[in-house]
Order: structure tokens, then C-alpha cells, then sequence
């Protein structure tokens, strides 16, 4: 019903994967593979194409009225995936989630504040930090049967009076990890011990690949819920992403008033209603697709682990509960850090993520989205498989 083995060109179209490849990675051949940002190279659910072609024959192109409807489909989304129950009221859309965090931290905590981040972490988190003047607090995750688990043992000991904020990131990118109810719990715990506010970044929780299920932070530990706000969006479970719409909610009515204090400060009360539109639409009708996709990114992710590490012998890809951007540790080749990045840049012509922009922890690693048509993703491991033929001989 669904063909994700479609090849779609996306090369001139204002494709940020496609068309700042050259830019961003210096790859210039025309043969370039894009395996970086995190969308997906398939065409989003029909539902969204047909109510986008809806908005686009009407040809009225006006300010966007938000009747309550958004919040709903999104609530209900989220009672059917996930068991969560939320109410609309909740929640402020936002454009983006990573403008949300921004949002957040202006929100709720002060400039020279610590925000804690488990890296290898989301890079937008840093930046977001960073350019809001708050200071990042890496607290580093321990890696533990092939999976990472969070050490708040040791965070506890780096903790100062100046740190007011946790970025958990669940699932985690660019681990794959899908934390345990406890595991949040604990988290969860700590922030309660330390006041601290956590704020969960939900936005990979639709992308499961083996049959694990999320845990929304709020069902894992709803006693911590005043303490809590959680970010969400339809655009990377359904590959929406140039539409630049998410969503945090808290039931936490003085955060959801400075949040919003925030968003109308910065013009921001106004959405977009393309995005409005195809996200409502995605949460209405695409179960169906994402019910396809995500079989096809299980199949994707199990064909590039196996392939990397048989194409570099020593080559660890961690086995991803969650996302479509698989985490390979090449330390274990022995070569270079430079030379493994040269190998895959310039002799297989791919743009993977440099593991090092995820923080400390990544320096070894490489991230390669694999939400692409099989085809394109044969093509990448054949020229992997030649970039690294020599350390096989
Ligand atoms: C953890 C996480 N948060 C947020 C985003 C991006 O959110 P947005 O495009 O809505 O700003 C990403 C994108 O990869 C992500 O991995």
C-alpha cells in the first residue's frame, strides 16, 4: 500500500539533506549520499499530501486559526500510541521543538543557569544552550550491553547550586535508546532530590524498530509531573520536518503561563497553518503508514548494521531501539578517527554525521540515517563495503 522503496528526487527542491550536502560536508560529486539530518527521504502519509493539496487548490493562503482541533488530534495520538492522557490545555505549539527548548529555558530558568544533557546527545541541545546563555552540564552515560544507561550517581557529584534543568532526550538520539520505566523513574527521582526541572524530548517516540514501547516520562513518573514539561511533534514520526511545527505541555499551569509569556514575547502565538494543517492531518490519518514504515526501518537498520560491520571489521553499530539514525563506533578498526571520516566521505561519497558534534563520547562514532529507499541504502553499503576493502585483505 505504502512504497518506501520509491525513489523520490529530492536533489533541487530545498531539500536541507540533499542540497546543503555540498555546503556542509564538502561533498561535491553528483553521486553524493546524504545520510545525515534526520528526515526521511519517503513521501509523508497521503492524508497530509491530500489535505496540504486541499489548502493549496483553495489558494487562500491566510492567518491560521487555531480552533483547538490541533491540540486535540495530538492528545489523542498520544491516549492511542501511548496510553498517555493529556489534556489539550496543556499544551503550546511551537514552531519546532528545538526552538521550544529555547523557548523553555527563557521560560523557566536564568542566563549563567546548567542544563544537564546525557552525551552523546541531540547537537541542537548544546547549541540551544549555548546561544541562550545557559552552560551545559554533560553528565555521560555509561555504555552497558550494548545500550547506554544513565549514571546519576556520578551526575550527582557534579551538580552545583547553578544547575536548574535536565534535556532528557527519550527515546535518545543518537543512542537508539529506549529508556526503561524505571531507568525514568530514577531520573525522575533525582530531579525530585536535586529540584531540578526535567524536560522530556519525546519527539522519537513514534519511531520504534523491535517491538519495545516508549514510556512517556509523564506515565513513568506522574508524581514529578509539576516538575515536568514534555516536547512532542508529528514532523519526525511522519516526516514533516520542513513544517516546523511541535508542541510542549505541561500540566504545570505557572511554566505553561511563562512558557507562553515567552511565545506571544516573541510574535511566535501565530502558527503557521501549512504546518498546522499537515501535522493535524498526519496525527488523523497516518497510523496506517507509520504501521508500514516502521517494519521497513527495522529491515533498513538490521542491513546496516550488519553490513558496516562486515564491511569494517571491528566496526560496533549499536543495536537501536528507537530512530532511524543508526550509531556506529568505528574504535575498534584501529584506523584514525580522520582517516575512517575520509573513507566514508570521500572515497563512498556519503555524508554520515561526525559522532563528535553529538559531544564527548562521540568522537569514535559516525551516525547514518538509514530512512531512505532500499535502493539508495544498497548503493551506500556497496561503497562502504569498497571504502574499507583494504582492512579487509
Ligand atoms: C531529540 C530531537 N529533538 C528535536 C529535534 C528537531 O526538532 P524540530 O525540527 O522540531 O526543531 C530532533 C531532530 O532530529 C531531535 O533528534
Amino acid at each position: 500500500m505504502f512504497d518506501f522503496d520509491r525513489v523520490i528526487n529530492r536533489r533541487g527542491t530545498h531539500a536541507s539533506k540533499w542540497d546543503m550536502m555540498a555546503k556542509n560536508s564538502g561533498i561535491t560529486a553528483a553521486d553524493g549520499i546524504p545520510m545525515w539530518v534526520a528526515d526521511m527521504d519517503f513521501a509523508a502519509p497521503p492524508g497530509v499530501t491530500e489535505a496540504l493539496s486541499e489548502v493549496v487548490t483553495r489558494g487562500v493562503h491566510g492567518y491560521y486559526a487555531d480552533t483547538g482541533s490541533w491540540a486535540a488530534a495530538l492528545a489523542e495520538w498520544m491516549a492511542r500510541r501511548h496510553k498517555l492522557k493529556i489534556d489539550p490545555a496543556w499544551v503550546s505549539p511551537t514552531p519546532g521543538v528545538v526552538s521550544g527548548l529555547g523557548l523553555i529555558l527563557q521560560a523557566v530558568t536564568e542566563a549563567g543557569d546548567e542544563v544537564v544533557v546525557f552525551p552523546p546527545a541531540y547537537h541542537a541541545f548544546r547549541r540551544i544552550i549555548v546561544g541562550n546563555d545557559r552552560k551545559i552540564l554533560d553528565a555521560q552515560p555509561v555504555q552497558r550491553q550494548g545500550r547506554y544507561e544513565m549514571d546519576l550517581e556520578a551526575l550527582a557529584k557534579k551538580l552545583t547550586p547553578r544547575t536548574k534543568i535536565v534535556f532528557f532526550c527519550s527515546p535518545h538520539n543518537p543512542g537508539g535508546t529506549v529508556w526503561s520505566a524505571e531507568e525514568i523513574r530514577s531520573l525522575a527521582g533525582f530531579c525530585a532530590e536535586h529540584d531540578l526541572i526535567l524536560v522530556s524530548d519525546e519527539i522519537h517516540c513514534d519511531l520504534l524498530l523491535g517491538g519495545v514501547r516508549h514510556t512517556p516520562t509523564l506515565n513513568a513518573a506522574p508524581e514529578i509531573a509539576d516538575r515536568l514539561i514534555t516536547c512532542v511533534a508529528a514532523t519526525k514520526t511522519f516526516n514533516l520536518a520542513g513544517a516546523h511545527v511541535g508542541a510542549c505541555f505541561t500540566s504545570n499551569a505557572a511554566f505553561k503561563q511563562r512558557i507562553d509569556a515567552r511565545i506571544a514575547a516573541s510574535g511566535l502565538a501565530s502558527y503557521n497553518a501549512f504546518g498546522m494543517i499537515a501535522t493535524e492531518a498526519a496525527w488523523r490519518t497516518g497510523e496506517a503508514w507509520l504501521d508500514a514504515l516502521l517494519p521497513y526501518l527495522a529491515g533498513n537498520h538490521d542491513t546496516l548494521n550488519t553490513r558496516i560491520e562486515r564491511a569494517a571489521p571491528g566496526a560496533r553499530a549499536m543495536r537501536l531501539d528507537a530512530t532511524y539514525l543508526g550509531w556506529i563506533d568505528f574504535s575498534g578498526t584501529r584506523l584514525p578517527a580522520a582517516d575512517v571520516a575520509a573513507r566514508v566521505k570521500d572515497r563512498a561519497r556519503i555524508f554520515a554525521s561526525p559522532g563528535e558534534q553529538f559531544g564527548p563520547g562521540g568522537e569514535t562514532w559516525l551516525r547514518f540515517n538509514f530512512a531512505t529507499p532500499r535502493p539508495i541504502l544498497n548503493e551506500a553499503l556497496d561503497r562502504l563495503d569498497d571504502a574499507f576493502r583494504d582492512i579487509r585483505s
